[in-house]
């Protein structure tokens, strides 16, 4: 059967305090609204309609073609909501699946369970619900003698019989859309001035339909969203979600409290994490790495056997048996070929270090290619920018630079060649060359033994 989803995001959420829009609060670097989306993707075959409001371009801005938008002008309540995504959805699905933009750990899984159950189901609507002690304001699922489910009863209408009740309702529903459409128009507005969603099981009900309950395996999936302190606590949980997986595939976190994790990177088995480590973005590290202490990668790719030691990596590419740090930056382009060695206080920028080249010591390269083995010393600057533009630097295989060398680019060293200490170097050096002083100038040719 086809199934659509829907993900109510309209609603302003000023409980936040934040001037970003409530469902692009980040959780591990996407809003958590990608998360209900990612799920919803999961166990759909279309792009979910999202309903927007409060904010709506920079919620469609966010999520781009990710999903498909409906507006809600007024955010007239839940019911309301889903009645926007009719005019996408009529005649377009047999099932409609409701969920909740602020409601991030919904697992896959459970979605497809209540689908499932949906599919079987000869009544027109099964809920997701919880069993749980603090109600946390959630509606209560209202049930007969029989254990038949009758109504949802939100806190504010409840009797305080009712408020004993801890069947909760998650937001979660799975509708056949041949009934819904047309049962949302008989939803009443109530004295809040809303239009509850919530009311479709009373409708059902006293239409002589029957309303399944599926029940939520694991309580922390229903965490919803309205303030701070809950995006922290949904945040939390994602990270532990997602640690746990990477340590079941082989990888060692030895603080998996400080160790972030988010939902594009992939971490090979073996691989270490040390204590405060950041895997942000899109970055896939090999096997048997070690990240860490206090690292940050950030959308890079890393082959195997690399050490990565209080460092950050963005935008980078490090193949195999590469060791960077402590203290190394390699920023947006910086390729470093097989075994390189990059030591403390180095930065790298838009570079290719060719295999076994080192670079022990405060050094920065921007816009250079080097060839392999080539040795860059103690406090050498490429002058890659002249105020104006960037200009490129081309260091031969074999090049030995001395410490405290600037090379003024645009500029070639040729294989072979060396650079004294302190050189200032502003000409082309000719292979197999030793140049000196300020600017350096050639003072004679190598001989064999020299290099
Ligand atoms: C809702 C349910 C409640 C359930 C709880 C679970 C109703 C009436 N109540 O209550 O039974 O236990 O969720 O979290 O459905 N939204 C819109 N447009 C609107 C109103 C809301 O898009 O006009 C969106 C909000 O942005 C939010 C979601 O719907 O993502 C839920 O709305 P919210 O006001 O938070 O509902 P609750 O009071 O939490
Ligand atoms: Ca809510």
């Amino acid at each position: 059967m086809k199934t659509i989803s829907v993900i109510l995001a309209a609603g302003q959420g000023t409980r936040m305090r934040s001037s970003l829009p409530k469902v692009l609060n980040p959780i591990l670097g996407q809003p958590m609204l990608w998360y209900a989306v990612e799920a919803s993707r999961a166990v759909t075959q279309d792009s979910p309609v999202v309903v927007v409001g409060h904010n709506a371009d920079s919620v469609r801005e966010a999520l781009g073609d990710y999903a498909q938008f409906v507006l809600q002008e007024e955010q007239l309540g839940t019911g309301h909501a889903v009645q926007q995504a009719e005019s996408v959805l009529r005649d377009k699905t047999d099932l409609v699946l409701v969920s909740y933009g602020d409601m991030p750990l919904v697992r896959p899984e459970t979605l497809s369970r209540l689908v499932e159950s949906q599919q079987t189901h000869n009544g027109p609507v099964s809920v997701l619900t919880a069993m749980a002690e603090n109600p946390r304001g959630f509606g209560r699922i209202v049930r007969d003698s029989d254990g038949g489910v009758l109504a949802i009863v939100e806190e504010v209408h409840a009797t305080p019989e009712q408020l004993e009740i801890r069947e909760l309702n998650t937001g979660v529903f799975c509708f056949s859309s041949d009934w819904l459409w047309d049962a949302l128009g008989r939803i009443e507005l109530n004295i809040k001035g809303e239009y509850f969603l919530t009311d479709l099981v009373e409708i059902a009900v006293s239409d002589e339909m029957s309303v399944q309950a599926i029940k939520v395996d694991d309580n922390s999936e229903m965490i919803g969203i309205n303030t701070q302190v809950h995006l922290a606590e949904a945040s939390a949980m994602m990270q532990k979600r997602i640690n746990e997986k990477w340590m079941l595939n082989g990888v060692t976190i030895q603080d998996p409290h400080s160790t972030f994790i988010e939902p594009g990177a992939t971490i090979g088995r073996d691989t270490c994490i040390a204590p405060n480590s950041h895997l942000r973005g899109e970055t896939h590290i090999g096997e048997a790495c070690i990240i860490g202490p206090n690292s940050i990668i950030q959308d890079s790719r890393m082959g195997d056997r690399c050490e990565v030691l209080s460092s950050v990596v963005e935008y980078a590419v490090m193949e195999d048996d590469v060791d960077i740090g402590p203290f190394a930056h390699l920023r947006k382009g910086a390729h470093l070929a097989a075994g390189v060695h990059m030591g403390n206080f180095g930065e790298v920028k838009n570079s290719y270090l060719g295999p076994g080249t080192k670079m022990g010591h405060f050094s920065y390269l921007g816009d250079t290619t080097t060839g392999s083995d080539v040795n860059i010393g103690a406090g050498t600057i490429t002058c890659n920018y002249d105020g104006v533009n960037k200009h490129p630097t081309e260091i031969g295989d074999d090049v030995f630079v001395g410490s405290d060398t600037m090379l003024v680019a645009p500029l070639k060293l040729g294989k072979g060649s060396r650079t004294g200490a302190g050189a200032v170097v502003t000409k082309n050096v000719k292979d197999e060359t030793l140049v000196v002083g300020m600017p350096a100038r050639a003072i004679r040719k190598l001989k064999k033994q020299d290099s």
